[in-house]
């Protein structure tokens, strides 16, 4: 038996969820088709177990995309407020953690039960565990699943991009919107962190845990906030926000002291302590472990009296340009995000509805609008959700 519904939700995640709350509230009957045996994985680990579920400062600057201006409508139409109003509905606790990043007090949990609930009073159905083996359009479309086929005027794809495989991500956005003649932009990990030579790593191994404030440059784009050493590579938000933008065999430039001329610093400390070494004056700015490690690898020994200022000066531009050729990341296991997805040409910006195909609808990761770090990505997912949602015209 074909069991027919107005709207066949793909994907339980967190635009998925925010689509079906509004299309139920509008009155449709809708299906959300979820391949995992619950809802909600990536909202419940997230932001460290307390979900950075907005920004206040959204803003479509905050969003990569071939064609950065996409995002605008979707967001201008349910922003960060209209999502805390939601929070607040539901009596969650949330505060303002940095940068305009609002987590929960309590847990993810709650965001997840909060759209659960909005589902359930919207009438929403729900089919867990069910693995789709085909979505075809002959006149309604057709889905096939374990569980029996499905009918629905209108589908919309919520089944997120290629990050974290373990946490039942798939590419079958990709796949159905190729199927659908839909041009998909060339997918890559974001917010991911990047890997190095092994003579790079050889300093940054001993440094693995150091965490010093830099402003990181890849192209035109400029991050400023914290940088991890890892045994890996390097990771911390400056990193994850620069690997989202770049774009292999170029390098990066880290300033390990913004605001601050490095030469300058040292040329004068060595004027005014020219018995101390470089590296106990560096610590003065950074982390004493990576002082050290820098200074032994630039320097010869000795106090800043007997150092020309000559090696100075250079250590100094090091220290404010510090070129480093990432050689990869560590890849979708390991990356917040998917760079790419679904071309928004093919999709109207208001609906989220594909041009030639009526009926299909994309939204959330699936689409090629990637947000920075600190909860734009969320904000996007229910931004998308809630204009396809409120557009379903079937
Ligand atoms: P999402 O991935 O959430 O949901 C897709 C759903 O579709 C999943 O339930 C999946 O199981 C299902 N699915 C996949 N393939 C399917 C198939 N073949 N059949 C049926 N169902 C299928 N962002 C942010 O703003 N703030 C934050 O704090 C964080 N933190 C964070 C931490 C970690 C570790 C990660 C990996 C990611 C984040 N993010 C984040 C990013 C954020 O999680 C992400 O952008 C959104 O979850 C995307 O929402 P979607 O609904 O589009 O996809």
């Amino acid at each position: 038996m074909v069991r027919e519904f107005d709207v066949v939700v793909v994907g339980a995640g967190a635009a998925g969820l925010m689509c079906a709350m509004v299309a139920g509230g509008r009155g449709h009957r809708v299906l959300l088709l979820e391949h995992a045996a619950e809802p909600g994985k990536k909202i419940l680990i997230s932001g460290g177990g307390r979900c950075n579920f907005t920004n206040l400062q959204c803003a479509p600057g905050r969003f990569f995309s071939e064609n950065p201006h996409f995002c605008k409508s979707a967001l201008a139409r349910y922003g960060s407020q209209d999502f805390i109003a939601l929070v607040e509905k539901h009596g969650i606790a949330y505060h303002e953690k940095t940068l305009g990043q609002l987590f929960c007090d309590g847990s993810a949990k709650q965001i997840v039960q909060m759209l659960l609930d909005e589902c359930a009073a919207a009438g929403v159905a729900f089919g867990f565990s069910h693995v789709i083996s085909g979505i075809t359009k002959p006149d309604r479309f057709h889905i096939a699943t374990n569980h029996g086929d499905i009918s629905a005027r209108a589908v919309v794809l919520a089944s997120g991009g290629l990050s974290i495989p373990k946490l039942g991500a798939t590419g079958l956005a990709y796949q159905v919107a190729k199927r659908f003649a839909l041009p998909v932009i060339e997918t890559r990990p974001g917010l991911v962190p990047l890997t190095f030579s092994d003579d790079d790593l050889a300093l940054m191994r001993p440094l693995a845990g150091v965490a010093v404030d830099v402003m990181v440059r890849s192209g035109t784009s400029v991050f400023r906030e914290n940088m991890l050493f890892t045994h890996r590579g390097l990771s911390g938000p400056a990193i994850l926000q620069v690997s989202s933008v770049w774009a292999g065999a170029h390098e990066i430039d880290v300033d390990l002291l913004p605001g601050t001329d490095a030469s300058a610093f040292l040329l004068d400390r060595k004027k005014a302590r020219p018995r101390v070494e470089a590296k106990t004056a560096l610590a003065e700015v950074l982390p004493k472990r990576l002082a050290a490690v820098l200074t032994d690898r630039h320097l010869p020994p000795g106090p800043m009296g007997e150092t020309s200022g000559h090696d100075l000066t250079r250590l100094g531009e090091i220290l404010n340009h510090w070129r480093l050729l990432p050689t990869g990341s560590e890849g979708f296991a390991k990356a917040e995000v998917t760079v790419g997805g679904v071309d928004t040409t093919a999709l109207a910006s208001k609906t989220m509805e594909a041009n030639a195909v009526p009926g299909l609808y994309v939204i959330g990761e699936a689409v090629d609008v990637t947000g920075w770090l600190g909860g734009y990505n969320f904000q996007w997912a229910w931004a998308s959700g809630w204009v396809a949602g409120t557009a379903l015209a079937v």
